[in-house]
């Protein structure tokens, strides 16, 4: 019998995490389905999310437990990347586009990932550090000035996405004046499935479209670097040998989009719901400043435990298998929710309180250990650490309006959120 025939006879679970008003509740709403969820023995099996793109998938397996996400991310052979990691039915060649090596298995996976790690050799992180925190406070430069002027500001759409852009922008070597183009990109490309970006039937085309301006942003960068080297990361890609022969255009376009969506929308997300939970706790806030040197990497790793800017990403059973005793046919789906890992109450106390004490914090935000654990969760940390050194120690008496929340089952997100001055 084939993985197809046993799965379009399975009963869907009762709960519906499918369902795109599921996604439109809170995320504390939601962890309430999630909860029932990582309570009962086994796995459960969904329907397919509604799709775009034509597929024959007949559904997932939803992993929640803490337990379970790390034991699927550790065992890359039972369970690979390279069928798709998207939870949400998409051609496997469009997610290579989107994902890179994200959605490939090693060996071919641990040859693409070194490279990034030339951006990272110490003398590297020693002068993006030094970036970081310039631009940490000419962020807030431009924030105080601008809230003296107009009394509020919408942090979210206008300030979140400062830091990380110009941190992989100044990496890369992208031009300042298209880096706002390629935040925008970014944004609709994460935020797909938000009805403010584009309408169910546009958003095949709209997600080619955002595809297209940061691949041909890559491509370009690429030519004009392989003509007039510089000291950055692009100039280091394109002089690259994997296997022998340098990367193509096609590879170097994808590349760009991984770091540009990897790199921007998560961090971006991640310091929003942080200021708006430091606000709502002030006790949090004033313990981390009594002692922010020795307390922020620790609050930091809160930070992203709270947030869980990524919801999910997904693998697929390499051969018949089994997950906390339930059946997985070679083929199948399996999602694992970050976002209920992160909530997990045989792992976390008090899961649903902010908490920028606690320790250990084993939170999956930046994935579960294995190959495809976050490549830029240092760069995240030193993004939020400097960012809040001078959000805090500037602005000690910050209020926070309601937020907008993006509608989406990937990213954990904030379209707008006010801040003012007490
Ligand atoms: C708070 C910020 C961030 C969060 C929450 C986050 C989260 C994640 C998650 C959940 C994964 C997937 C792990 C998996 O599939 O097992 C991942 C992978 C990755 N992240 Fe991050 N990330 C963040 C920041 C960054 C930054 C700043 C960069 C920029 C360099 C980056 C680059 C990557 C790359 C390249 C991968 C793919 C790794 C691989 O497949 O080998 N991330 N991240």
């Amino acid at each position: 019998m084939t993985a197809g025939t046993t799965a379009s006879r399975r009963p869907y679970h009762r709960l519906d995490i499918s369902a795109p008003e599921f996604w439109k509740n809170d995320f504390r709403t939601r962890d309430e389905t999630f909860a029932v969820l990582r309570a009962e023995e086994g796995l459960s099996w969904h329907a397919p999310t509604p799709s775009i793109f034509p597929h024959a998938e007949t559904g997932f397996w939803a992993v929640t437990r803490h337990s379970d996400i790390q034991y699927v991310s550790r065992n890359h052979e039972l369970f690979c990347s390279s069928q798709g990691v998207s939870m949400d039915p998409m051609p496997a060649e469009i997610q290579r586009a989107m994902t890179f090596f994200l959605a490939m298995d090693p060996p071919e996976h641990t040859r693409y990932r070194r490279l990034i790690n030339m951006a990272f050799t110490p003398r590297q992180i020693r002068m993006i550090e030094n970036q970081i925190r310039a631009s940490a406070r000419d962020i807030v430069d431009e924030l105080v000035e601008d809230l003296e002027t107009n009394g509020t500001v919408d942090f979210a759409a206008e300030y979140a996405r400062k830091m990380p852009m110009r941190t992989i922008s100044d990496m890369i070597g992208v031009a300042p004046e298209d880096r706002e183009k390629i935040a925008d990109a970014v944004e609709s490309l994460f935020g797909a499935s938000d009805d403010e970006y584009s309408s169910l039937e546009e958003r095949a085309p709209h997600l080619m479209t955002q595809l297209g301006i940061l691949a041909g942003a890559g491509i370009d960068l690429a030519r004009a670097r392989r003509e007039d080297p510089r000291d950055d990361l692009m100039t280091n890609i394109v002089n690259a040998e994997v296997d022998g022969h340098r990367l193509s255009d096609e590879e170097i376009g994808a590349f760009m989009v991984l770091l540009g969506s990897a790199g921007n929308d998560t961090t971006k997300q991640a310091s929003s719901h942080a200021l708006a939970a430091l606000v709502a706790n002030p006790d949090q806030r004033d313990w981390l400043l009594d002692d922010f040197d020795a307390r922020i990497d620790g609050a930091v790793e809160e930070f992203v435990r709270w947030s869980t800017p990524v919801i999910h990403f997904a693998r697929h059973a390499t051969e018949d298998t089994e997950v906390a005793g339930t059946k997985i046919d070679a083929g199948e789906k399996i999602v694992l929710f970050y976002c209920s890992g992160n909530r997990d109450e045989s792992v976390f106390a008090r899961p649903h309180q902010f908490d920028v004490t606690r320790t250990p914090n084993p939170h999956v935000g930046f994935g579960a250990p294995g190959p495809h654990a976050c490549l830029g969760r240092q760069l995240a940390k030193m993004e939020l650490r400097h960012l809040f050194h001078e959000l805090l120690t500037r602005l000690p008496d910050l209020t926070v309006g309601e937020a907008d929340h993006v509608h989406s089952d990937f990213v954990h997100g904030i379209k707008r959120m006010p801040i003012g001055l007490r």
